[in-house]
């Protein structure tokens, strides 16, 4: 069952209202940094959802692409304008010829979907293909350990009028979470997102077995953080 092609639907932005431009432009600061990123550069964001990282990374860099699965969230994008290109893909065959980018960014726990580590191999396998030597890589995951010991099993929220509750359990190395939308107690949209949790060295070992070195690893975009929730792996193509 292929969650993600439901799950990133038209609720998506209602629901995750709180990832915005703002926290976005907040994350490139530090991203940019540690991409080495400058104007020679074209950049891919990797499953860029509604492009607010994308957007963010045009003052930058020379290029930026953003490509993703979800067409209601492409649309979002290219609304929204701001400079970058937009291709619909999947990010385990990308649509790029081979060393097409100096970056590749993939923020926000966009990896680690599918049943089995193959699925986050293909991707990986395909960042390193469309990547030029010597090119840097953001992944960018939950921090295992935070999820584990910080995990709200229930939540409700407002959303305007919408009302947003989650429920979350962990299933051995992944985090599942039900999505339930409403309005005045009628259902408007319900789904399911299921996560892997990579451990640091697991992640490592993974990235470093298809052709990348790692640079360096944070546990938050924030330089002055005080929530340690991230696990942002820079690397470097060989
Ligand atoms: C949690 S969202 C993050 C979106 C964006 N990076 C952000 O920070 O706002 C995950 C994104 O991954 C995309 N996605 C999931 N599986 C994908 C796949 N196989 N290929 C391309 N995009 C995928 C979804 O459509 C969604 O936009």
């Amino acid at each position: 069952m292929e969650w993600w092609k439901e799950a990133f639907g038209p609720w998506y932005p209602i629901v995750y209202n709180t990832r915005d431009d703002l926290g976005a432009l907040k994350e490139v600061e530090s991203a940019a940094r540690w991409l080495g990123l400058d104007r020679h550069h074209d950049v891919l964001d990797l499953a860029c959802g509604g492009g607010r990282h994308a957007r963010a990374m045009i003052p930058l860099v020379r290029s930026v692409v953003g490509c993703d699965l979800s067409l209601d969230l492409l649309r979002i994008a290219m609304s929204a304008g701001g400079g970058p290109r937009y291709v619909a893909a999947d990010q385990r065959a990308l649509p790029f010829a081979t060393s097409s980018f100096d970056a590749v960014a993939c923020f926000f726990t966009s990896f680690g979907y599918g049943e089995s580590v193959d699925h986050d191999k293909l991707i990986v396998e395909e960042v390193r293909r469309v990547i030029r030597r010597g090119g840097r890589f953001l992944l960018d995951l939950p921090h295992a350990e935070y999820v584990r010991s910080h995990l709200v099993p229930e939540s409700s929220e407002a959303r305007g009028l919408f009302v947003v509750k989650c429920s979350r359990r962990l299933v051995g190395n992944r985090v599942e979470k039900t999505v339930v939308v409403s309005e005045g107690g009628e259902i408007k949209s319900t789904w399911r997102e299921s996560v892997r949790l990579y451990d640091a060295a697991e992640v490592t070992t993974l990235i470093e077995s298809l052709g990348f070195r790692t640079n360096s690893s944070h546990s938050s975009f924030n330089p002055v953080a005080t929530s340690h929730d991230r696990h942002i792996v820079i690397s470097e193509a060989t």
